[in-house]
């Protein structure tokens, strides 16, 4: 009997010899974009390096310009390295670049469908959104900065807490930022906190995120780059139990959350959501994974742009843009008192920094890809039908054109609008009149632009403004066996959908106070609050 790789070669061999006759018989017009030059069969998949991919994408931009073109196995990829270039297509031509490509393993196996962020662009994921948008505006999240405030008061509280506890040894901030960022959004999903970040829902939450990140990987899975293998029995695709395990798990996080939420006496988005027209006769599985990956999509992302904004502060902040950041701090606020959101319209540096921040270490660097079903042309290029879309998010985040010169130097200033007599801010404080209205491409495009953009920046805000306000920070505790301090280089970072500075274990940052917080602790308004979360 013919083992499993004859079958498995067979498939492919077939599959592959397909492809080349319909490529033969289709000859477009229009030449492809430009790309590095592919080999027979396997395209340029052999060309992308296994580690920093997004890297070499931001090299070949260079070499071939703002629209690439990449074989993946016979399977097109544009890739868009200017800002320009994402906006026609993935803004302007929206109706049709909204699509997402199909991951059979991470989209199909182990999310049966329900992946809001891996969803086809079709009548159930508009149901979706539709379903979630009245808790996404501007307005309703007006409405959370309370929470956002609260917890940036914990997060204070436990930097503190740790400073006092292991002292010279540095402070995990990673942990904090996770903390106060799962928090929030567990407290508007299912009406309750995460007090330690330690909670099972959260590991739970965080072995999820994990999964999704490593079957989500290009390659990861023979059965992505050739979907028709997924037909074959289970004894032969191992992938198959695999799924269905990781399924499972998941299934039972975010099922169990929002029974919790169900039940909670607290509003919540859990209730919100069940009791909308869109989820009438819903499954309640179905209901719990929106809520779910909704965490999920908020929870990494966020407490990432917090990491780079340490990193930062310790590779650039030397430059001026600390010092100026807790100038204005004090002159706003004085010291008797936290920086508060109602102070916002007069911090806009603060907000300037967030959006450096998302400019300089955009979260996802390498983009999330996009899809079009219809071919399309552009620049004078063919765009064939089924190719995925890729904004090539570190190239277009140093597009100079849109954000200046210097793009790999940390510089808030950039966004910084000329002075204006009018002044106008929108109803979260943010000063619309003092930033520039430059575009915000971390957050992605078109129809599938990140639709937690505007409860991320309150939280971006309130905790920038808060560290800023209350804390010195240095790098690199010293080496017992070295003697040496750790250096922090700010191009250090992990693999994955999300981006995270390396080194970001304990040990590794030093946070000092900026005033005697202890005493501020039995007197000041802001620290007792922050006992009373801990009660
Ligand atoms: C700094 C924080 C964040 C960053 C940098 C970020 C970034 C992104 C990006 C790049 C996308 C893909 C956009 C595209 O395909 O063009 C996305 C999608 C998404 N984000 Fe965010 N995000 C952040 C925070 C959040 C938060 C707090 C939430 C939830 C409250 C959230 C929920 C989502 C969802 C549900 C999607 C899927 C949208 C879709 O495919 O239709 N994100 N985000």
């Amino acid at each position: 009997m013919p083992g499993f790789a004859t079958y498995l070669l067979g498939a492919l061999g077939a599959i592959v010899i397909a492809r080349l006759v319909l490529s033969l018989f289709k000859r477009p017009s229009l030449p492809l974009p430009p790309g590095p030059k592919p080999v027979p069969l396997i395209g340029n998949i052999h060309q992308l390096p296994k580690s920093l991919q997004w890297l070499e994408l931001y090299h070949w931009s260079k070499k071939y310009g703002p629209i690439m073109h990449l074989s993946m196995a016979g399977q097109p990829l544009i890739i868009l390295s200017t800002h320009q270039a994402a906006h026609d297509l993935l803004n302007r031509r929206s109706s049709r670049y909204s699509d997402r490509p199909r991951l059979v393993m991470a989209g199909e196996l182990v999310t049966k469908g329900m992946h809001m962020l891996l969803r086809p662009y079709n009548g159930q994921y508009r149901l979706h959104q539709k379903m979630e948008a009245p808790l996404l505006t501007l307005r309703a999240a007006s409405n959370y900065r309370p929470l956002q405030d609260l917890e940036s008061q914990q997060l204070l509280w436990d930097v503190l807490g740790e400073w006092d506890k292991f002292g010279e040894k540095g402070v995990d901030f990673h942990h904090h930022f996770e903390r106060a960022m799962a928090s929030t959004i567990y407290c508007l999903n299912y009406g309750y906190r995460l007090q330690t970040g330690y909670e099972k829902e959260l590991m739970d939450g965080k072995r999820v995120q994990a999964e999704f990140a490593r079957t989500g990987q290009v390659g990861a899975y023979i059965v992505d780059s050739f979907p028709s293998l997924n037909h074959l029995p289970k004894f032969l695709a191992p992938w198959k139990k695999e799924g269905e395990e990781l399924f499972e798990l998941e299934r039972q996080l975010h099922v169990g959350n929002l029974r919790k939420g169900l039940s909670s006496g607290k509003w919540n988005f859990a209730k919100h959501m069940k009791a909308s027209s869109e989820a009438a006769g819903m499954p309640e599985v179905e209901l719990a994974f929106d809520l779910g990956i909704l965490a999920d999509a908020g929870l990494d992302t966020s407490t990432v742009a917090l990491d780079w904004f340490i990193v930062a502060w310790i590779t650039s902040g030397s430059r001026g843009w600390v010092k100026k950041a807790q100038q204005l701090l004090d002159e706003v606020v004085g010291k008797d008192r936290l920086p508060n959101f109602e102070d916002r319209p007069k911090l806009a540096y603060i907000d300037a920094i967030a959006s450096e921040t998302l400019r300089w270490r955009p979260v996802v660097v390498q983009g999330v890809p996009h899809f079009t079903k219809t071919e399309d042309e552009y620049m004078g290029y063919h765009i064939p039908a089924n190719s995925t879309v890729l904004p090539n998010a570190f190239a277009i985040t140093r597009d100079e054109a849109v954000f200046g010169g210097d793009v790999d130097n940390f510089i808030p200033e950039r966004w910084l609008a000329e002075e204006s007599a009018n002044e106008h801010s929108d109803i979260c404080g943010f000063n619309t009149s003092a930033l520039k209205d430059l575009p915000h491409t971390g957050f992605g495009f078109g129809r599938r632009i990140c639709t937690g953009r505007l409860i991320a920046r309150n939280q971006l805000f309130i905790q920038m403004a808060r560290m800023l306000w209350s804390f010195d920070v240095e790098a690199g505790v010293v080496d017992e066996s070295t003697g040496a301090r750790h250096k922090v280089h700010d191009m250090d970072c992990t693999e994955g959908f999300v981006t995270l500075p390396k080194p970001f274990r304990m040990n590794e940052y030093l946070f000092f106070s900026r005033w005697d917080l202890t005493s501020q602790r039995k007197v000041g308004r802001n620290l007792v609050l922050a006992e009373t979360i801990h009660r």
